[in-house]
């Protein structure tokens, strides 16, 4: 099994170790991740932040898209994250209509993604029309994360994943947006699928982090999901995602090789079972044929008794 995770390597990653990673123009590093193992890893690779992001409804639960995604589930997930990080940064998402009702749904469920998942902030989609949630969570003691461009919550609305900000409008409005998430106190924002001009021009207007994903290299920092990183989901691959492994043909090699080892009895090998002492095997079989059963020995098969 695993080991225990290593003692941080450095001081927890903070907002404003995060704000003064912008100001030093040192790139800012997130991706996702929504369990221990994970955690763990992309904790001891130096990763900045981990965001666990309600992307787990599509890579890790299977629904179609964000929107079934529950609080529940998204503490469940961001537990196990938090228990596996000691170092990086931790952004839980607002789950659809976590926030969206009421302004006090919007604190209450921000301070249970802190209070019970384990979470260092929280990220939420939308604009102007979020402000007042924003507002209020921020007055809660709660960091921030806003989220600009193609909100995965609203791709009803969206027509789909489609690239934001392409026309003169579209791109004004996001900028307005950003301005006013930045004037309401979020520490950063995610710009998701949004032409690089457009994200370069808003990560030099803003004084907080811009953290792209799929809006080009002139943001201060870029998030992927891991799973796309990874190549573990099988699904679709946004065409902004580099693969840097191919996890899931590596998993269905290494499934098929274990099948054909316990259907041709090559696993396990002696090195994975456990003997008894000579002796007390000895004994054993004496005692079960004086109680009249056979012991039929077999190097290649379990032992068996008639
Ligand atoms: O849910 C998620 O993983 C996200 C990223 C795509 C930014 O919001």
């Amino acid at each position: 099994m695993s080991k225990a995770p290593k003692p941080p390597s450095g001081n927890k990653v903070s907002v404003k170790t995060l704000q003064s990673k912008k100001l030093h123009g040192e790139p800012i590093t997130f991706l996702t991740a929504y369990d221990f193992s994970t955690a763990v890893a992309l904790d001891r690779s130096g990763i900045d932040g981990i965001l666990v992001g309600d992307s787990l409804g599509m890579v890790m639960l299977g629904y179609e898209n964000t929107l079934p995604v529950t609080m529940q589930e998204m503490l469940h997930h961001c537990r196990a994250v938090a228990r596996g990080v000691s170092r990086a940064h931790l952004v839980g998402d607002m789950p659809f209509m976590s926030y969206q009702a009421s302004v006090a749904d919007a604190v209450r469920n921000a301070g249970s993604l802190l209070q019970k998942g384990g979470m260092d902030a929280v990220k939420l989609e939308g604009g102007r029309n979020r402000v007042r949630a924003v507002k209020s969570i921020i007055a809660a003691g709660i960091p921030v994360m806003g989220h600009l461009g193609l909100t995965p919550q609203s791709v009803h609305q969206l027509g789909g994943w489609k690239v934001q900000g392409k026309s003169t409008h579209a791109a004004r409005t996001l900028i307005e947006d950003a301005l006013i998430l930045e004037d309401a106190g979020c520490y950063a924002i995610v710009l998701e699928s949004i032409p690089a001009e457009l994200a370069q021009l808003i990560a030099n207007r803003l004084a907080i982090p811009i953290i792209g994903i799929g809006a080009g290299v002139g943001c201060d920092g870029q998030v992927l999901v891991t799973h796309d990183v990874l190549g573990l989901f099988d699904r679709f691959t946004p065409s902004f995602v580099k693969k840097y492994a191919d996890l899931f043909s590596e998993m269905e090699r290494a499934f098929q090789e274990y099948i054909s080892d316990v259907k041709e009895r090559k696993f396990p090998a002696a090195e994975h079972s456990n003997s008894m002492d000579p002796q007390a095997l000895r004994d054993l079989i004496r005692e079960i044929e004086m109680q009249g059963l056979e012991f039929e020995p077999d190097d290649n098969q379990p032992p068996r008794f008639h």
